[in-house]
């Protein structure tokens, strides 16, 4: 980090994501430097995670191009722009899709993780003034950012309510997982569940969300942590992470659902069922395989554009609760810290969610894996080319 770059323009590469449905393409880019409330980070690392490929791949209504797509990210700042007090250069952070901003009336109201400061912006692409930091350096072209943390590049810009410090001993190689993934899953279980000790849950799809749910319940105590996947092989997965069962859905015998499968072995139903295969008709079973009265079921699952749940109302007569979660519902700034402390301490995993590593230069291989059965998160070394 030498001081020589504070205030100037940086070339580096990036993965650019010139249209939809091409891989991205490892070029030259300018970072310019951070504005007011801005911070310029280099990036160690970053994950590679499933809403990256839904908007590569050109289905996300959104999705705008050319742009630096990445949102699972750690590095170090390098400089901040004016009125930055959170962050100082030289410190060890994670991007933050959901920022926190801690003065608006999501932050303030003590009831979400959502916080609208940047919210607008950040949808189309730009800083919040309107403007990008990032150019394409052959071409003078502007390109947008992404998620508020354009992770796949050197070198990026985010506003300061989008990035938090962490303890500098935490490998980065790692801890870009609690970026998105691991802290998704592990949130939605011990925050926007709250699962308690003795609770019966079901966890349908056993990617990197699904199993940090399964290892937030079973730090919970819960009592059957089932996981249904359509894969076999994700039964060992779920097994180390820590649940108790695992159900096949598409092996059951002739004239049984899985949801009766679910009431069956948990005696009328679960108290907790999570949706993390974005599928709508699995967010169906799963709302209906809740425990009449009182069972609650999590959408953390991104569908794809223009699809629809559906019920009959009588399942929520009935007192079964249907809600969501995004980044687990857990305040970047404020909670990310500790889950740090927690995975230093031996008390969150993340190393294991690991199953491919790539160099920049190897970022599309990333996206290939992910598609594969075997990959839970590939993790992109962004200096190792
Ligand atoms: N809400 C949020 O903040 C947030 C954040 C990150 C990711 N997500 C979403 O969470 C979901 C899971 O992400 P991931 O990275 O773990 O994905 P993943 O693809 O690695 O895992 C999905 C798993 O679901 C299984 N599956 C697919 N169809 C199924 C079905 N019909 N029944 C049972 N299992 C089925 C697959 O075999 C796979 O094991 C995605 O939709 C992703 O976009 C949401
Ligand atoms: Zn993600
Ligand atoms: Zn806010």
């Amino acid at each position: 980090m030498s001081e020589s770059t504070v205030g100037k323009t940086i070339t580096c590469k990036a993965a650019i994501a010139w249209e939809a449905g091409k891989p991205l393409s490892i070029e030259e880019i300018e970072v310019l430097p951070p504005r007011a409330h801005e911070v310029r980070i280099k990036v160690t690392n970053t994950g590679v995670c499933h809403t990256d490929a839904y908007t590569l791949s050109g289905v996300d209504p959104e999705g705008a191009f050319p742009a630096i797509l990445g949102h699972e990210g750690a590095g170090i700042v390098e400089s901040v722009g004016e009125g930055v007090t959170s962050v100082k250069p030289g410190d060890s952070v994670i991007a933050l899709y959901t920022a926190e901003c801690k003065e608006c009336k999501f932050c303030k109201s003590g009831k979400t993780n959502l916080c609208g400061s940047v919210r607008a912006t950040q949808g189309k692409g730009v800083m919040p003034d309107g403007t990008v930091r990032f150019k394409h350096k052959e071409s003078g072209k502007e390109l947008l950012h992404f998620m508020g943390c354009s992770t796949f590049s050197q070198y990026t810009v985010v506003a300061d309510v989008s990035v938090v410090a962490v303890n500098p001993e935490a490998p980065k190689d790692r801890t870009c997982l609690l970026g998105c993934g691991v802290t998704t899953g592990y949130g939605a279980a011990v925050i926007t569940a709250n699962v308690q000790e003795g609770d019966n849950v079901a966890v349908f799809g056993a990617g990197a969300v699904g199993l940090s749910v399964v290892q937030g319940a079973a730090q919970r105590k819960a009592n059957k942590i089932i996981v249904v996947d359509i894969n076999d092989s994700k039964k060992e997965w779920a097994e180390k992470f820590g649940a108790t069962d695992f159900v096949n859905p598409t092996k059951l015998p002739e004239g049984q659902s899985i949801v009766d499968k679910l009431v069956e072995m948990t005696d009328g139903g679960l108290e907790f069922t999570f949706d993390c295969t974005g599928n709508v008709t699995v967010m169906r079973q799963a709302l209906e395989a809740c425990h009449k009265g009182w069972g609650q079921s999590i959408i953390i699952g991104v569908a794809a554009a223009g699809k629809e749940i559906s019920t009959r109302p009588f399942q929520l007569v009935t007192g079964r609760v249907w809600k969501g979660s995004a980044f687990g519902g857990v305040k970047g700034r404020t909670q990310l810290p500790g889950f740090v402390e927690d995975y230093l301490q031996g008390k969150l995993k993340v190393d294991e969610f690991i199953t491919h590593r790539h160099p920049l230069s190897g970022i599309n291989t990333a996206f290939e894996d992910m598609h594969k059965g075997d990959c839970i998160r590939a993790v992109v070394n962004l200096f190792d080319n």
